[in-house]
Order: C-alpha cells, then structure tokens, then sequence
C-alpha cells in the first residue's frame, strides 16, 4: 500500500516537475522572442495613424528580404496591396555635393529600418525633361515602402542646379534637405579624377587637372571649371536659403563619414527625428577596401561598389595651396551660416 502511494507521489512529482520546466523553457523562449521582435523602429505617431501593435513588425527587420524583391519588382500588385505598401514622395533629400560622399551616406542611412531609399538618381528637378512629366512620374521612381518609413532619394546634382530650391519647395515645402561635403581642394580632385576616368575608359585623353584648375593667363584659381565652383559650398547655399530656411538642412561632414561614420549618422538620425538604430555592430572597417562596410543582419553585409573611393592622381602642391587660400573665405562664410565648423586648412 505504502509502496502503491509513493509511487503515484513520484508519478505526480514528476508531472508537476515536467510541468513546470515545460512552462519555465516556455516562458524563455517567449521572453527571448519577444525581445527579438521588439520593433527596431519604434512607430511613432508621425509616421502614420496605424498603432505600433499593428505595424507589421518583420518589415523593418526584414527590409532586406520583403521590401528588397519589391524592390527588384518580383512581386505582384496583388502582393503590394496585400501587404499595404505604398510608393512615398521623399521626406528628405540627399542634395549634394558631388563626390562628398553621398552614395555612401544613402546607403548608410538605409541601414535605419524606417529608411527606404531611391536606389537610382532619380534627376528629377534638375531635368527640364523629367520634371516636364510630373510630381506622378517622380513618385512612381520611388521604392515601395511601408507607410510609417520615410522615403529618401539623392541626386547630388541638385545642389548646383539653379530651378531645383524652387521646383523642391513647390514639392513640399518642409522638407528635409541633407548636404554632405568634404574639404573642398580634396572634392575638386575627386571630381576631376571621376571626369578622368570616364575619358580614359573611352581612350581619350585629358588635361592634368593643374591645367583645368588654374587660369594659365592669370595663373589664378580657374573658377570657370566646374570642379572648382562645385566647390564653393557657400555660392549654392545661398541660392537654396532664398526658399528653405537654414534649420531644413543638414550638414554632413563626409570627411569624417570616411574615417567615422557613426557619429555622423547619428546626428543625421536626430535631424530626421528617427529614434537611433544605426550602431557600430552595422559598419565595420574593410582593410582591403580602406572603407567602413554596410553589415544589415548576420548574413547580409556590403562594401561600396569599386568607383567609390578611387585613388586621385598627385597634385602639384603648390596648386593644391593656392587652391586652399582661394576657398578659405568662402568656407568661412558657409561655417557662419550653417552653424558647423568643418576643420578645413
Ligand atoms: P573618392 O572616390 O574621391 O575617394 P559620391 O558618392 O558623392 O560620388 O562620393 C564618393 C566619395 O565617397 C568617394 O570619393 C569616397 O571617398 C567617399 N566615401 C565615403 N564613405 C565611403 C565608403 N564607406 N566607401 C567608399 N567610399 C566612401
């Protein structure tokens, strides 16, 4: 009898025990899911009406995988209305400069789950043709996207282009206006060494960009090449501040974005009012490229394509000083009105 009971004990003990592990390993897994499907994003209520409880939480981790077949456009119209995804106009625009870096920033900045890009130049307002077809035409250029993410294009040419402030602020006029540069002498190489290779590719020859920086006659800083002018940073700006005013622009330091880029992005984040997602775990330094890499997830990582980052061709100093001394007012001036100090010599 008593053998009888302690059996039926230990059989009890043992269903409870199993229980209880079983409710224990439950309850783990489930924590640690939940932990992982915290939104990276969380939705705020400027991105949209929809509650966070609705917001399809996979989307902004799996932007790679979903939003990236939409994106190569294998996928039908009955999938992009099932999964409410919507072709946005931008909220922010990446409008220069040339060479500063911009394919780098765009990519980087796509890395925050509420970001999706305009993979192409889009040449929108700087093309009398395109712009000829309509804000419809532009808006069907942009990427699907989930309502509460934001749309962010970049074509570089915009900041030179004298219509484009006003054809943006008819657009909307509050949107955000991102502007990378670099050290203006070292943007003018880059620009000139991308012109370069273009010619060499097609077997033509060049002048050394000596030539085309410096007036022969005069022996004064060329400021009829458009390497040279590009440059002055200030002369465009001025031309946008006639439409935006100054707190709609950011200035990204892409000298530092090179060497540093997650502070960089960071201070972009709090300009978009993002909440901060993009972390040192997303970039990692490439001996071999002598960049920092894009790293999405544990599988997914990638470096800028091979025509980002060219080596420049060596310049005679004494041009590269003269050329320094012609943009140190200027860069004064656009340090004044920007608010940000750029440590250029
Ligand atoms: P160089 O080719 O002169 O080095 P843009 O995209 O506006 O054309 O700018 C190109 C520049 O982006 C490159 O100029 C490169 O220095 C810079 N850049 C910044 N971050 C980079 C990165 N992570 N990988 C490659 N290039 C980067």
């Amino acid at each position: 009898m008593l053998f009888k009971q302690q059996a039926w004990l230990r059989q009890k003990l043992l269903v409870l025990g199993s229980l209880a592990v079983g409710s224990l390993l439950y309850l783990v897994a489930r924590v640690g899911s939940l932990d992982r499907l915290q939104p990276i994003c969380p939705i705020e209520g400027r991105f949209g009406a929809r509650s966070q409880a609705e917001f399809p939480l996979r989307a902004l981790q799996f932007k790679r995988g979903l939003l990236h077949e939409f994106r190569k456009g294998n996928t039908s119209k009955e999938q992009v209305r099932l999964h409410d995804l919507v072709q946005q106009l931008p909220k922010a625009i990446i409008i220069g400069v040339r060479k500063g870096g911009t394919r780098a920033l765009l990519e980087m900045l796509n890395l925050h789950p509420a970001v999706v890009k305009a993979s192409q130049e889009i040449h929108f307002f700087d093309n009398d043709e395109n712009y000829a077809k309509g804000i419809e035409w532009y808006r069907k250029k942009m990427p699907f996207s989930y309502p509460q993410q934001i749309t962010i294009e970049k074509s570089p040419a915009y900041f030179i282009t004298e219509e484009v402030p006003e054809r943006i602020y008819k657009m909307n006029s509050s949107i955000k206006l991102l502007i990378i540069v670099r050290e203006p002498t070292t943007r003018a190489i880059s620009d000139y060494t991308q012109v370069l290779e273009g010619k060499e590719r097609k077997n033509k020859t060049y002048y050394k960009f000596e030539k085309l920086a410096i007036d022969p006659n005069t022996c004064e800083v060329n400021t009829k090449y458009k390497a040279v002018r590009t440059s002055i940073y200030t002369k465009h700006l001025e031309r946008w501040l006639k439409y935006f005013p100054i707190e709609q622009f950011h200035i990204v330091d892409g000298d530092r974005l090179i060497s540093e880029p997650l502070p960089e992005l960071q201070l972009v984040e709090k300009f978009l009012n993002l909440p901060p997602r993009i972390s040192q775990y997303n970039l990692y330094f490439n001996a071999t490229r002598g960049f920092y890499c894009l790293r999405f997830n544990i599988i997914f990582n990638k470096c800028l394509a091979g025509s980002k980052g060219r080596i420049h061709p060596e310049v005679d100093p004494s041009v590269i000083t003269k050329l320094r001394k012609f943009f140190h007012p200027f860069n004064q001036k656009f340090y004044q009105i920007t608010g940000r100090t750029l440590n250029w010599p």
